[in-house]
């Protein structure tokens, strides 16, 4: 049988007071609402899930074209009367059997254990997630029975004195039969503190035709935070920052702040990395045995072999590095980039487009792009690719054991052969055979008895 997920992601964030739409907020570098959809296809992978139905409104336009591409079913709720308002809207498309998976848009971190096991507690038909909370300021209160059943929510702001003392909140995820969904949502009434239909108020009415509720605690504080402004927002960024620094301490690494590390994305490590401070790891990040992140560097998509070292201040997007390279530090290594073993890339150098061959090194202050380098090549200081002639870009070919005097241009497309040797300040404009010597500069003319000019009186 296929379930169903329904995210509801309508409401305007009027507290994130910003231009852009709650969900569409960011946290870890994706968007809120990614990061639910993320889970929801990480749990499609374990349990039978239909394509996910997101509830929209505030926004719309922008947050559907956030989710170009992906599998989605959208419903409008045009007007936000409340959460089981928005859940009504959805009773056209839900079919009769099977469960629904009831998520916020504002509530990024749920994990799919947590889920797997709401679902797994729902087979009367309707399970919540609960949790304690020390502060349970704002969120619906989940009323028990003597016996310790859940008998009903209560809002906060419907909330008698005896019950604000509740500290067994609702977090706002359920699972629910799409059969009771049915039955249940258009029975609602608006007749509370806030005017509106709310979805907690089918828990009641569960319970009153003799359901018993179903309830399932998350692994996690944090994957039960909802984020409604921005300093929940930034809260919960470090919240996540620190879960995420904690996973890499178990595995081995050194961080040598973890208030100083920073990863928007998944990172996985060999034994013995280590992370200097200020280092921002984004998208997918593989890191081999040993390899050390200098201060300041940050990397994006990219995979380094064993024993690389990052000095510090780099950045890198896009990037494969084999073992035992050093790069850095002030490196800016582009997408496409390839560096096999042993390279070495330093201070002030930008390579974009281009492979390095083993043991090829790019010492200082240099541009490559679009090259082929082969391996044990030297490129001294200052040299540059003319990769680009105003509207096309061409190629560069250097051969093993080339070495490129400094502060030339090689002016592509061109070829240099291996073992070839480009004179300092040379503008190479042909190609040069193996092993053969090319200096392309003005010849050193030095002039005897020269006086310098005086100055003027
Ligand atoms: C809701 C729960 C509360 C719970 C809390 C957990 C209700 C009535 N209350 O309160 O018990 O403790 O979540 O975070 O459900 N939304 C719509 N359309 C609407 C209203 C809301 O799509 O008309 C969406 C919002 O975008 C948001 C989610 O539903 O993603 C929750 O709405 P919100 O207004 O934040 O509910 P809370 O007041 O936090
Ligand atoms: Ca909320």
């Amino acid at each position: 049988m296929t379930n169903t997920v329904i995210i509801l992601a309508a409401g305007k964030g009027t507290r994130m007071n910003s231009r852009l739409p709650k969900v569409l907020q960011p946290l870890a570098g994706q968007s809120l609402l990614s990061h639910v959809l993320g889970t929801v296809r990480q749990l499609g992978q374990q349990v039978s899930l239909g394509t996910p139905i997101v509830v929209y409104g505030h926004g719309g336009k922008e947050v559907q074209a956030s989710c170009a591409g992906q599998p989605l079913e959208w419903v409008e709720q045009a007007e936000q009367k409340g959460t089981g308002h928005a859940v009504q809207m959805v009773l056209p498309v839900l079919p009769l059997d099977g469960v629904s998976l009831i998520l916020s848009g504002d509530v990024p971190l749920m994990g799919v254990g947590t889920l797997q096991r709401l679902m797994d507690a729902a087979s009367s038909g309707m399970a919540m997630l609960s949790v304690r909370l020390e502060n349970p300021t704002g969120y619906g209160r989940i009323v028990r029975d003597a016996a310790g059943q859940i008998q009903r929510i209560v809002e906060q702001k419907d909330a008698s004195d005896a019950e604000k003392q509740i500290s067994e909140i609702n977090p706002g995820v359920y699972c629910v039969a799409n059969a009771l969904l049915h039955r249940l949502l258009p029975r609602l009434s608006n007749n509370n503190a806030q005017g509106e239909y709310y979805l907690t108020d089918i828990i009641g009415t569960a319970v009153a035709e003799g359901i018993v509720i179903g309830s399932a605690s998350p692994d996690h504080e944090f994957e039960i935070e909802g984020v409604n402004d921005k300093a929940q927002l930034a809260q919960l960024e470090r919240r996540w920052q620190r879960h995420q620094v904690d996973q890499l301490l178990k595995q081995g690494v050194t961080v040598i702040d973890p208030a100083r590390l920073d990863i928007r994305g998944r990172v996985t490590v060999g034994k013995d990395v280590l992370l200097d401070v200020n280092v921002i790891l984004e998208g997918e990040c593989q890191l081999g045995d040993g390899v050390e992140i200098g201060a300041g560097s940050i990397l994006r998509n990219v995979q380094l072999g064993a024993g690389t070292q990052v000095k510090p201040y780099t950045l890198m997007e896009d990037v494969r590095i084999g073992q035992n390279a050093e790069i850095g530090p002030f490196a800016r290594l582009r997408p496409d980039t390839v560096l096999a073993d042993e390279t070495r890339i330093g201070n002030f150098v930008e390579v974009k487009k281009s492979t390095l061959g083993t043991g090829s090194k790019v010492n200082h202050l240099a541009y490559i792009g679009d090259a082929v380098i082969g391996s044990q090549v030297n490129v001294g200081a200052g040299t540059i690719t003319c990769n680009y002639d105003g509207a096309n870009k061409h190629q560069t070919t250097i051969e093993d054991q080339a070495f490129i005097g400094s502060n030339s241009s090689l002016v592509a497309p061109i070829h240099i052969g291996a073992g070839a040797t480009v004179g300092a300040g040379s503008v190479v404009t042909k190609d040069v055979p193996e092993r053969q010597l090319a200096i392309a500069r003005g010849q050193q003319r030095n002039t005897a008895n020269f006086t310098r000019p005086v100055k003027n009186k």
